[in-house]
């Protein structure tokens, strides 16, 4: 049984469905900027058409029956070139109406501050890599719970820091698209929990009291298991690859105010085998600024996948993240993959997780924040397998709340609709409903497992009302 105020929600963010790049004042963002280089073949320029299309979103909100939804702003709609001192008013139009429609329906969204889309204007300031960002960002910030925040009370500040920080700046598959393997990401991430923590200050001191809202970061991680579960080494490399996924955010914010002593070590390991003996790699926290301990109200988890890992033979790589964690993942032959290679289906995972959450992390309030499945290659409207799959981990969340008491408070698919899979295009569809690209329409269709989601939400509101 779930809790008659349990979040049922979809997810989606502002780059990945709302086209509308140059309409009306908005600023380009990094991810403009590295979808119009050469050689890229797809662009979030129209994407869903979000922008002009609004209402659909909304008729698909409301035939799923969801009681929350979470949506992300575009800094760069807001505030064209990232400062508050030139306001977007189309910008702020814009989302009014989103909130004020979601809430004459008495559905309430959860608000992303930051999910993936720095304003161009920024980055060329130095974006994530420069430590003013986490003043900019807390203006940004401000500025948004001064607009916003009389009717948002679910705020998540910033989408998964370990995907910007690694995919954008170490790998540099994702925007801004740097590969500065092995300094870059560390720093990127200390700037977001930076950033984060001034803002959660921001909020707690100026707003909370008015506003009565929560404030967290939503933090991605798969699970992870020993391959050889007698091996030492392997119980090893395990408990590093959650402290350089999970452990790295999670443990500032919510165990010690810095960095898991696991990650530390196993960096100065590698520093040492390189005869590295330059700039730290892994900031330190300064006394003399907010701090980041406390500073999440709540535990945002976007979980997607598990994997099994061994200890890794890393001599060959040069200084890098993966050299850090020194861990191999693998894939459990028995778990089938969806559309993509990465995404194992282990709904069993995510119960785990949860538990190792509850005790590591001090029995915190979850949401999960994301978790979805995706189709890939020919078009299944009929996809009976998704819906199987969400049927059975809303199953697992089930016996996560009710038999190990983790307290999880919301679940949100990814995503609402098809859209803008990053660096995949519009190839990988993760939506509930289909949107036909094709057409200038963009015509949104519910599929099989969309209707199988808007069944679980009405058996657990029946349930729950009894
Ligand atoms: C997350 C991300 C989402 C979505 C999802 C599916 O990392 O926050 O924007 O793309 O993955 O891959």
């Amino acid at each position: 049984m779930f809790p008659s105020d349990f979040a049922w929600g979809a997810a989606t963010a502002a780059y990945q469905i709302e086209g509308g790049w140059q309409a009306d004042g908005k600023g380009p963002s990094i991810w403009d900027t590295f979808c119009h280089e050469e050689g890229r073949v797809q662009t979030g320029d129209v994407a869903c058409n979000s922008y002009e299309l609004w209402e659909k979103d909304l008729q698909c909100i409301r035939q799923l029956g969801l009681t929350h939804y979470r949506l992300s702003l575009s800094w760069a709609r807001l505030l064209p070139d990232g400062t508050t001192g030139n306001v977007n008013q189309k910008g702020v139009q814009y989302y009014n109406k989103v909130i004020d429609d979601l809430l004459a329906w008495e559905i309430s969204p959860m608000v992303t501050l930051y999910h993936f889309d720095l304003p161009q204007a920024l980055q060329d300031r130095g974006g994530w890599k420069a430590s003013c960002i986490a003043g900019l960002f807390d203006s940004y910030a401000r500025f948004c719970f001064q607009t916003f925040g009389d009717r948002v009370k679910l705020w998540l500040t910033i989408n998964e820091p370990y995907v910007c920080a690694k995919l954008g700046h170490e790998d540099g598959v994702h925007a801004p698209g740097l590969k500065e393997p092995g300094t870059a990401a560390y720093v990127v991430g200390h700037n977001m929990l930076r950033a984060h923590a001034r803002a959660w200050h921001s909020y707690n001191s100026l707003y909370r009291l008015k506003q009565g809202g929560a404030v967290s970061l939503a933090l991605n991680s798969d699970w992870f298991e020993p391959l050889r579960p007698n091996h030492d080494a392997d119980v090893a490399a395990v408990d590093r690859s959650l402290a350089f996924t999970l452990g790295w955010f999670a443990w500032p914010l919510f165990v010690t105010g810095d960095y898991p002593h696991t990650m530390r070590a196993a960096i100065g390991a590698q520093n040492k085998k390189l005869g590295y003996d330059g700039n730290p790699r892994l900031p330190t926290f300064s006394k003399d600024e907010p701090p980041v301990l406390g500073t999440a109200d709540f535990f945002a988890l976007n979980y997607y996948t598990s994997r099994k890992v061994k200890h890794g033979c890393v001599s060959e790589l040069g200084m890098c993240m993966k050299r850090d964690r020194e861990a191999e993942e693998v894939l459990d032959p028995d778990w089938s993959i969806c559309g993509a290679p990465w995404l194992a289906v282990v709904p069993g995972g995510l119960r785990k997780l949860l538990n190792y959450i509850k005790d590591t992390f001090r029995n915190p309030v979850v949401y999960i924040t994301e978790n979805g499945f995706c189709q890939a290659g020919p078009l299944v409207m009929e996809d009976a397998q998704r819906g199987h799959f969400y049927k059975e981990t809303i199953q697992e969340v089930e016996k996560a709340i009710g038999e190990d008491g983790v307290d999880v408070r919301g679940y949100f698919v990814w995503s609402l609709i098809d859209n803008f899979e990053w660096a995949d295009g519009f190839d990988l569809r993760f939506g509930l409903f289909h949107v036909d690209f094709s057409h200038v329409e963009r015509r949104r269709t519910i599929y099989r497992s969309g209707l199988e989601y808007a069944r679980i939400i009405s058996k657990y509101k029946e349930l729950a009302s009894k």
